[in-house]
Order: C-alpha cells, then sequence, then structure tokens
C-alpha cells in the first residue's frame, strides 16, 4: 500500500480527485496519510477533514525563519511514514532537504504543458494569463516529479486541452482542471501504486 502526503494551499479540487479516485478504485493500493496545508484557511483542509483523513497546517508564519518551517515540514512528513509526497496546488518551495531525502517521491501537479508557462512566478491564475497572452491553441496540464529546479523535474504524464476564443484565465483554468489535471493526477498515482513509473538517466518509463 502506497502511503502518501498530499500538500495543497488553495481549494483542494485536485485533493478531491485523489480522494475520489481512491474510492472509486481508480487509484488502487494507495492511502492519504496526511494532508498538509501551509494554509490554515485552505478549503483543502476542510476536504480532509470530511473525507476522515488527518489534516494539518503548518505555516511558515507560525515560524521564527525559513529554515524552522522547512525542519517542521520535514519532519510532519517523516512522522506520518509516507511514500510520495503529492503537490497538489502547494504554492511553497519544496525545500532542498525534502527534495534530498524524497528523490524520486515527490510529484505535482502543474496547469501546462510543460516547457510552456512554468518555473518561477508562474502558478495557478497566472499560468492562464500568460498562455492566453501568447495566444497559444493548446495548453493543458503536466504531472512531473519535483527535483532542485522550478517545474523541470521528470515528466510523468501530460494531457492538453483546447484554448477557445472568448476564454478568460477562469475559464481556461477550469477546463483544464475538468480534462486534464483531475484526469492525469489520479492516474499518476494509480501508476506509482502498482509499480509502472520508474526514472531513468532524468526521463520517466512508463511500463504495463
Ligand atoms: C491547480 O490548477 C494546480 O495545477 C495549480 O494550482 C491549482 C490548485 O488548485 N498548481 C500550480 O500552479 C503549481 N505551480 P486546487 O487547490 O483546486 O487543486
Amino acid at each position: 500500500m502506497l502511503r502518501i502526503a498530499v500538500m495543497v494551499s488553495g481549494g483542494g479540487t485536485n485533493l478531491q480527485a485523489i480522494i475520489d479516485g481512491i474510492s472509486d478504485k481508480n487509484i488502487t493500493n494507495t492511502e492519504i496519510a496526511v494532508v498538509i496545508s501551509n494554509n490554515a484557511n485552505a478549503f483543502a483542509l476542510k476536504r480532509a477533514e470530511n473525507a476522515g483523513i488527518d489534516a494539518v497546517c503548518i505555516s511558515p508564519k507560525d515560524y521564527p525563519d525559513r529554515s524552522l518551517f522547512n525542519e517542521a515540514l520535514l519532519n510532519k512528513v517523516q512522522e506520518y511514514n509516507v511514500d510520495l509526497i503529492v503537490l497538489a496546488g502547494f504554492l511553497v518551495v519544496i525545500p532542498e532537504a525534502m527534495i534530498d531525502v524524497y528523490e524520486n517521491r515527490i510529484i505535482n501537479i502543474h496547469p501546462s504543458l510543460i516547457p510552456s508557462f512554468c518555473g518561477t512566478g508562474y502558478y495557478g491564475l497566472k499560468v492562464h494569463e500568460a498562455a492566453l497572452r501568447r495566444g497559444v491553441k493548446l495548453s493543458g496540464a503536466t504531472v512531473h516529479f519535483v527535483d532542485k529546479g522550478t517545474d523541470t523535474g521528470p515528466i510523468i504524464l501530460q494531457k492538453a486541452v483546447e484554448v477557445l476564443e472568448d476564454d478568460t484565465p477562469e475559464i481556461l483554468q477550469q477546463r483544464i482542471m475538468e480534462q486534464a489535471e483531475w484526469q492525469i493526477m489520479p492516474r499518476a498515482i494509480d501508476m506509482i501504486a502498482n509499480g509502472k513509473v520508474s526514472v531513468e538517466n532524468g526521463k520517466v518509463i512508463i511500463t504495463d
């Protein structure tokens, strides 16, 4: 059984897709050990509580400096003895020490087709604003392993979504969530839980 920690900052629709995926058995061999938010007001924490999952807030505001916050985050994940850390809209830079301990065991969902519209400063609606500004006809989402760069780790799954003429950033965000994020994040977790994903020479290999 793959024990996962899901880290969130906001609404938690990707978390909900994971919770639903486990109960619908689209994700097998997986349990959510804990949901961790940096934001005490994140609706994602409510979603976790409603599903009977431990929900914890670790906020940088509660620590005198960043290194103590980073340490608390790592300690919490280790306390729950998890096999995989899932970043589902977690808008905090992951401490390097955590990446060292959990090499190729942290995944992230990003709301574009990496390497477009990613890296420092590209998160949430900003990604969709940039895509519309550039006038791309396709965008989408990417699930990738987290390395020490920003959105640079090995890509696990991607799904393209059409951009339409009258899209606003909010409309495009919603379509990408529905048609891509809520599908590829659960699928990636299920594949990892069932031993189908490995990393070789910085690239993901998927076996059936
Ligand atoms: C999602 O669109 C996710 O892809 C994005 O934040 C949103 C969180 O929504 N993540 C990033 O931009 C990371 N760079 P949710 O809380 O409803 O899952």
